[in-house]
């Protein structure tokens, strides 16, 4: 049988073990190249004797962290069992290998949740196995791949999970006849959307909402970067950029990276030049090449936050993976919509998107949906083309300093 298949006997108390280092998976950061990782030890007879979660690149991975927690305590960790929510890495990388930390330990058996499908660092259960210790995966699968599902995707695919975010009225407008549309959506939405920032990596916006809106693509309405989570079905909302993009207030997150699409100049005066994560400005349209650039600064979950021109090219790519639709409850009957031509024809083309939640946020209402069918999407991105400069101008996560709300 497969690694990738097996379940074998575990016991409970392996089983109580691995929804415990899930927990702990979830402590660490949202955001980032790296996974969220827990681990725990168990002595042979089933008691905790260590615990440990990965704290984001360049820090301990949860093995190497739960074996110095057990060691620190002053356990022996010689025949441990090691529950562990990802499959131990095989690969040197800013760290060393945690196959070898854990042969080195003298742990007598894995237990781990999702399979590895990094081709760098993948590998370790065969490893582990090869050097006599008894491994078992597939424990807790599920549970494994809602934790780690946008970084499973990025890493499977090549190419970062996309979250595309439009703010609009009943009649799916998102300005007034006269361009205007600070606000369509409530502060209530807009806070909302603060916090799916938050758990981003890349802000994305085209040069037509930099040049009509100026909006900062920060983090603000104290979302909370290092925040996980937790209790968060959809993962956020989305708001902002262009039209929706507001002076907010409270705490301020270090900010995900700012993406502006477009072959137009972000104007010198631009409130993207502020402070706030670091700016990157794609000269291209080509949507595959930006998805490709962003995986090679090792960005694993992009939000799309417009506008219109934007969201219909990742549309007509697809490469949209979780669309989060605000609608407010005013009707504009003249104005821009959302989203423009698709390709679409007649009825029987049109994509269907399966929604997995609805929640009223303020006045407004939040839809959280993905594909129905899935998007042609897991193709590996392309090789950015060299023509495509993209230009950092501001340092990132410079602390941005609390705006006034700026909210009617
Ligand atoms: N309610 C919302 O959710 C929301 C969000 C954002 C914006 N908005 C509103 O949307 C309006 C701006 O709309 P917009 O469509 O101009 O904004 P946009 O989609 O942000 O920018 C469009 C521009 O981006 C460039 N671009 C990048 N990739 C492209 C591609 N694949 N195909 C074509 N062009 C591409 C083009 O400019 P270059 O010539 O520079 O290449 C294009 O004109 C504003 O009124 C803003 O308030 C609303």
């Amino acid at each position: 049988m497969a690694a990738s298949d097996e379940v074998r006997a575990t016991t409970p108390a392996e089983d109580a073990a691995m929804l415990r280092a899930l927990e702990l998976a979830a402590r660490g950061p949202v955001r980032g190249p790296n996974p969220r990782v827990g681990c725990v030890l168990l002595t042979r007879d089933g008691r905790t004797i260590g615990e440990g979660w990965h704290r984001g690149a360049g820090t301990a991975h949860a093995e190497v962290a739960a074996l110095g927690d057990a060691r620190a305590a002053g356990h022996d960790v010689r025949g441990a069992t090691a529950v562990v929510t990802l499959e131990p890495c095989d690969h040197t990388g800013r760290t060393g290998p945690c196959t070898h930390a854990l042969l080195a330990a003298g742990v007598a058996r894995v237990v781990h949740a999702v399979d590895d499908p990094d081709p760098a660092a993948g590998g370790g259960a065969r490893r582990l196995r090869a050097a006599g210790v008894d491994v078992v995966g597939g424990v807790r699968r599920a549970e494994g791949e809602a934790l780690l599902e946008t970084w499973l995707h990025a890493v499977r695919s090549g190419r970062p999970w996309v979250t595309l975010k439009t703010a609009t009225s009943l009649d799916g407008r998102v300005a007034a006849a006269d361009g205007t549309s600070r606000w369509i959506t409530s502060t209530e939405a807009r806070a909302d959307a603060h916090r799916t920032r938050a758990v981003v990596d890349a802000v994305v916006v085209g040069t037509g909402t930099v040049l009509a809106d100026d909006p900062a693509l920060t983090v603000r309405h104290g979302a909370d970067a290092a925040r996980p989570t937790e209790g968060r079905a959809d993962q956020g909302g989305a708001d902002q950029g262009g039209a929706e993009d507001d002076a907010g207030q409270g705490a301020v997150a270090p900010a995900p990276l700012r993406v502006v699409v477009g072959h137009r100049a972000v104007p010198d005066g631009a409130r993207l030049h502020g402070p706030g994560g670091e700016l990157v400005h794609l000269r291209t349209h080509d949507v595959d090449a930006v998805l490709a650039e962003l995986a090679a600064r090792g960005v694993r979950h992009v939000l799309v936050e417009g506008g219109p021109t934007l969201a219909s090219a990742f549309l007509r790519a697809g490469v949209v993976d979780e669309l989060h639709a605000y609608v407010a409850p005013v009707l504009l009957g003249a104005g821009p919509i959302a989203v423009g031509d698709l390709g679409v024809t007649t009825l029987a083309d049109a994509p269907r998107w399966s929604v997995r939640t609805t929640r009223q946020v303020g006045p407004d209402v939040l839809v959280v949906a993905r594909p129905a069918r899935p998007a042609p999407s897991t193709r590996p991105t392309r090789e950015v083309p060299p023509s495509l400069s993209p230009g950092a101008v501001t340092p990132p996560g410079d602390p941005v300093p609390p705006e006034p709300a700026s909210e009617a």
